[in-house]
């Protein structure tokens, strides 16, 4: 039996996503001009787009400003035909090829997927953030089963936690430039290393709760979108055209060559790795730099730089995540991440670059006030301090779990052979009788039945 996505759980996450466009979305821009793009879903004939009925005509937003991407043949003709007045793709599609290939910009991005997430999700949302196909307060909404990931995505949704917890741990060591300071860094980096390959052998004895590394689908997506271009074109971040950037990637590919070579980055290969590692150690080097100067505090130190951070590589900081749970009409599990995505503002990047930009001689990174004024100097920094720490500490909520519309199908009653041969011969078919009761199957009951028809029962 196919069951649609019309049930009352889908409506209310549909529900979820339409509050959500217009709390966050409508509140600065006008119906229409959003442009959309979505799986509208066909799996019933008449059902055809449930999500462009009940999210975006209802708020307003023109159909012809909607683009529908469907993989399967059937259900992209199905929904060609229904004359919904949206736009698609000549030919099925995956979601995959479209976002590589396009250029278009849109300004709400729903992509509800029916399986889990994998590297083709992840791959992604990397090409969204890293061709910047979202608009400046855009929304990126998905919907994922919580169920079955592969081995590879539960230790890659593991390593987002550990990345997450090396940074928080740095942060509160950063500003203490003690004497054993390096140790200290070490010390505790190797500590994380030890905790996380122990939980990484609990998922492999499957005693790992899960439901941790679905949290950090969300908090992927945060680091992919804040990641820009690294994502997909890194040789275009404003660093890659200094030397010393190609000195460190350079370094980089000697050194781990072999070891990158055996891994997988995704879209990119080992030069995401590189690039991602290189910059890493670019932003180090910012850091250290601020600290060496001692003149700005940490809270102004550490936003100035995650604004350089996404400055230079053209990121998006993600804000007002909203997540929930539900379980679907077919018994699974999923969930529903939806969340802003802001380019940094202008003023403020320009602002940023004055305190700390590339050295002229594209050799490092240097602490820069000397080019303004002091009084000049501290109103950029006031700038700095004034943006809400919500773009950098993205808060990512438990998921609100939002029901069930599983109904777990009637019990059959069981039949005996007896009884089965008695209706067939009453002219029951095998296939009505295997509706009706348990106990064979259409093609035992069809077997019976030939034996009938043959007159050997
Ligand atoms: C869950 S349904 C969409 C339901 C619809 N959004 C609603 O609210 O009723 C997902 C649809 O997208 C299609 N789909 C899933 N993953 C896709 C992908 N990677 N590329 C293109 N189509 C995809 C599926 O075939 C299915 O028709």
């Amino acid at each position: 039996m196919v069951r649609s996505y019309n049930d009352a759980v889908k409506q209310e996450s549909r529900a979820k996503l339409k509050g959500f466009v217009k709390k966050n979305l409508l509140s600065h821009m006008s119906p229409r001009d959003v442009r959309v793009v979505c799986f509208p879903g066909a799996e019933v004939d008449g059902e055809e787009a449930l999500e462009v009925k009940e999210v975006y005509d209802s708020l307003g937003i023109p159909r012809e400003n909607v683009m529908g991407i469907e993989y399967d043949a059937k259900n992209h003709e199905r929904l060609k035909n229904a004359g919904l007045g949206i736009r698609f793709t000549d030919r099925p599609m995956d979601a995959y090829d479209f976002f590589k290939t396009t250029s278009e910009k849109f300004d709400v991005i729903s992509l509800d997927y029916t399986g889990q997430r994998t590297w083709k999700e992840r791959d992604i949302a990397r090409y969204i953030a890293g061709k910047g196909l979202l608009g400046n307060g855009g929304i990126y909404c998905t919907n994922h089963s919580a169920n079955r990931e592969g081995v590879k995505m539960k230790k890659g949704l593991l390593s987002v936690m550990r990345e997450k917890e090396a940074l928080e741990s740095m942060k509160d060591m950063m500003p203490l430039a003690e004497d054993n300071f390096l140790e200290t860094v070490v010390g505790e980096g190797s500590r994380i290393l030890d905790k996380y390959d122990e939980m990484s052998s609990s998922i492999k004895e499957k005693t790992f709760d899960l439901n941790l590394l679905r949290d950090q689908i969300a908090r992927d997506n945060v680091e992919i979108f804040r990641g820009g271009v690294l994502e997909v074109s890194p040789h275009e971040n404003i660093f890659a055209r200094s030397q010393i950037f190609s000195e460190i990637v350079e370094c980089y590919r000697k050194d781990l060559g072999k070891e990158l070579s055996k891994r997988k980055f995704g879209v990119l290969g080992e030069d995401y790795g590189v690039y991602k590692m290189a910059f890493r150690d670019f932003l180090s080097m910012a850091e250290s730099e601020f600290v060496r100067s001692g003149v700005v505090k940490k809270d102004v130190a550490l936003k100035a730089l995650h604004f350089l951070n996404l400055d230079f590589n053209k990121g998006y900081a993600v804000r007002n995540i909203e997540r929930y749970s539900y379980t679907s009409n077919k018994n699974t599990n999923m969930l529903l991440d939806i969340m802003e995505v802001k380019r940094l503002p202008d003023m403020l990047a320009q602002n940023v670059n004055k305190i700390i930009s590339l050295s002229p001689d594209g050799q490092g990174m240097k602490y820069n006030p000397c080019f303004l004024s002091p009084k000049a100097f501290r109103g950029v920094v006031s700038r700095v301090k004034r943006v809400p720490s919500s773009w950098i500490d993205v808060n990512i909520p438990a998921p609100i779990y939002l029901g069930s519309s599983w109904v777990p199908p009637k019990r059959k009653k069981k039949i005996s052979k007896e009884k089965a041969v008695e209706l067939m011969r009453d002219g029951i078919s095998p296939r009505a009788l295997a509706e009706e009761y348990s106990g064979f199957t259409k093609g035992q009951l069809a077997a019976f039945k030939a034996h009938i028809t043959m007159g050997t029962y």
